[in-house]
């Protein structure tokens, strides 16, 4: 009886020691939070959007640190397009201690391996732009996703071409037989925006009343150099026919100015999606005739308000409102070369 006794007073004994152990360890941890590391890779270093957001992102971290106080260094790394190089800087991120990792996927169905890592060593991840699959998003409660809505672009895109053409038919008809004929330049087949933008902008167009007819469409990656074969290739084999490029994104719009440049095509319009710096070049310079501009301020500004917020363990800044609270959407506006200003 008197063993019995003992033992129940030295695992009481033990488990209060643990209690005051763990309640000083967390207490010392939050106090010393001076610093933050995140972790951040992209799928491509090279991509003009990633870029651009990768630039306001690194001025926002340094917003953060002066607005709160707490150091931010940023550990950016290209995984060029390797799923496999971005697994093992994920690996390195972790062993280098980063607080939180936000991860640009480089294949947005494979997220098993970086999510497992994080899981183990409890380091949330904002994934952005390539949205991973909904089952892996469900795996744990520190995982969000940073993006724009796909068909919320598409709508946009095709608006604008809509209030173009009941304003000026016949800048949008250019040859007046009144079927506005279009080609479609598509993004990457395994990302969520290339098909969804490609299905509603069209979609739009139509509901709005615009008499269209597709020519021909192709597979450009987001890439301005492939944008720019495939539109040579249309000008040749569709001569005098084309009236309107509609892009997945303003990369592969730039593509088909370059194409229309070298073949001294004028004439047709173009619209692209992202507002990218050199996107809002052409639009000023009258070769674009619109595009879909995501607010990148906002859109950097989450990715490192969540990240910070969820690495600190802080209640998650109100600004940026998550639905099933994993999810920000990005807003983003429509920007149009006034035709008027072009005649
Ligand atoms: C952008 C593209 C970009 C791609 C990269 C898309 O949302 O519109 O310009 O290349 O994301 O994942």
């Amino acid at each position: 009886m008197r063993d019995w006794k003992k033992l129940w007073l030295t695992l009481l004994l033990l488990v209060c020691t643990g209690m005051v152990m763990t309640s000083c360890q967390s207490g010392r941890k939050e106090e010393e939070k001076t610093s933050l590391r995140i972790g951040i890779s992209l799928y491509r270093g090279d991509d003009t959007f990633i870029t651009n957001l990768c630039n306001i992102l690194e001025e926002k971290a340094k917003e953060y640190e002066r607005e709160k106080g707490i150091k931010v260094t940023l550990d950016i790394q290209d995984a060029k397009g390797s799923q496999n190089t971005q697994n093992n800087q994920v690996e390195r991120f972790i062993s280098l201690n980063c607080d939180v990792l936000c991860i640009n996927l480089v294949d947005r169905m494979d997220a098993s391996v970086i999510i497992d890592r994080a899981m183990t060593a409890g380091v949330p991840v904002v994934f952005f732009n390539r949205q991973p699959v909904e089952e892996d998003m469900n795996r744990w409660d520190q995982l969000y996703y940073v993006g724009v809505d796909a068909k919320e672009t598409a709508v946009l895109q095709g608006e604008m071409v809509v209030d173009l053409y009941r304003e000026h038919p016949e800048a949008i008809d250019r040859n007046g037989d009144g079927v506005v004929s279009y080609v479609m330049l598509e993004g990457e087949t395994s990302h969520q925006d290339s098909l969804i933008r490609t299905e509603w902008s069209v979609q739009t167009l139509k509901d709005g009343g615009v008499p269209v007819e597709k020519i021909t469409g192709g597979i450009a990656n987001w890439e301005r150099s492939q944008g720019s074969a495939l539109m040579e290739q249309w000008l040749s084999e569709y001569p005098d026919t084309i009236e309107l490029v509609i892009s997945n994104n303003d990369d592969m719009a730039l593509g088909a100015i370059d194409a229309l440049e070298r073949a001294q095509v004028s004439g047709v319009n173009i619209v692209g999606i992202d507002g990218t710096t050199q996107g809002l070049e052409a639009l000023a310079n009258g070769n674009l005739l619109g595009t879909v501009s995501a607010n990148k301020e906002n859109y950097a500004g989450a990715i490192v308000s969540l990240a910070a917020g969820s690495a600190l363990r802080q209640a998650l800044p109100a600004e940026y409102p998550l639905t099933d609270g994993k999810y920000y959407w990005t807003s983003q506006e429509i920007l149009i070369n006034k035709i008027e200003e072009n005649q």
